[in-house]
């Protein structure tokens, strides 16, 4: 046996909201390895979470038996770092007027004040926001793109600075991209391309930064589409997923729980040699270059269709891949 083991280890997962997420997905794989949980929750949806947790209609059930606690909420609002960078609109917001402490300073404080001075092994940032995400790169304005930005990217940079003190030698830092970063997905708007785009280049950055100051990991998992409340507020996940599961090399759908088993093993220390990668948990639809033909491709790749096939004339003897599909 080669074990997942994270017994004795704290793991801070940034962006739970729900058990719909990735984030959830990573706590519950975590806790699954034997480590203990705490969430950042945005403010805005801290009130619903903590009543949701507390009825029972979260699904905190774990593979094998057993439920997974949580061992603290803290609110986080990972677009300020400190409490004079919150506008007064947003303090005085109902939202936010009856919860304190949410910048992420204030968050690393409060770690410290509850468990001490190096509390944490795995820091994870399963968060991202855009107010203009529904419109085109081409019509988002430069409050929009630099929001989410901010929200997104630097959000990123600020948890390594002000958590990367707290955590113990050996640990890991994970954050979630997405393939828009890399290639066109036409309606992932509003900048939220350019902030997958400088998340896995800070990934890289703080891979060495943060290797150098903490002796931590830092690695982000690109991850393919799910039905989050965050995918379904861009409005066209549900194809997303669809166009996946016809055109990805494994023709399936991605779970939470494949990227949370994921999650688990890079910051786990069977990664030790693993840190400022982009690791992809996406059934491998990464590394297609033309979609998938169900008549021709997908016949001639599985090996049901005849020699004719093989050369290519099934597909109209067209594509770089003619030749190969039949091989
Ligand atoms: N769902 C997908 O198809 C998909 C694919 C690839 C990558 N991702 C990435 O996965 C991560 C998690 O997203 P998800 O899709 O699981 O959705 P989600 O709705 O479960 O998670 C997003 C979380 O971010 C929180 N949030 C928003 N603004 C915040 C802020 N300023 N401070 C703190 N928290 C804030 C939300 O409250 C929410 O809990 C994101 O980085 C997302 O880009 C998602």
């Amino acid at each position: 046996m080669l074990p997942i083991d994270l017994r004795g280890k704290r793991a801070f997962v940034a962006g739970v909201g729900d058990d719909r997420g990735y984030g959830w997905a990573i706590a519950r794989a975590l806790a699954q390895a034997g480590a203990s949980i705490c969430v950042g929750t945005w403010p805005p949806v801290l009130s619903i979470f903590q009543r949701s947790l507390e009825r029972g209609k979260l699904d905190r059930s774990l593979p094998g038996g057993g439920e997974f606690e949580i061992e603290k909420i803290y609110p986080l609002d990972a677009a300020f770092d400190m409490p004079n960078d919150v506008p007064l609109e947003v303090r005085e917001d109902r939202r936010y007027r009856e919860v304190s402490g949410y910048t992420v300073q204030e968050v690393a404080a409060v770690l410290v004040r509850d468990f001490g001075e190096r509390c944490l092994d795995i820091v994870v940032h399963s968060l991202a926001n855009s107010p203009e995400v529904h419109k085109p790169l081409i019509d988002t304005s430069r409050s929009g793109y630099l929001a989410a930005l901010s929200a997104s990217a630097y959000s990123f940079v600020a948890l390594v600075q002000r958590l990367g003190p707290l955590m113990r030698p050996g640990g890991a830092v994970l954050s979630l991209t997405y393939l828009a970063s890399e290639r066109v997905i036409p309606g992932y708007g509003g900048g939220m391309s350019s902030a997958k785009a400088a998340l896995e280049s800070d990934t890289r950055v703080l891979a060495f930064e943060a290797g150098r100051r903490f002796a931590v990991r830092v690695n982000t998992i690109s991850a393919g589409p799910l039905a989050s409340r965050a995918a379904k507020a861009i409005g066209m996940i549900d194809r997303m997923i669809e166009y996946y599961r016809r055109n990805a090399a494994l023709p399936e759908v991605n779970t939470a729980a494949d990227v949370g088993h994921t999650a688990a093993f890079l910051c786990s220390p069977l990664a030790a040699g693993i840190t400022g990668a982009t690791v992809y948990v996406d059934k491998g639809y990464h590394a297609m270059g033309m979609v998938a033909d169900p008549e021709g491709w997908e016949a001639a790749v599985a090996g049901r269709a005849g020699a004719d096939v093989a050369a290519g004339e099934a597909v109209g003897g067209s594509g770089p891949g003619g030749g190969a599909g039949g091989a």
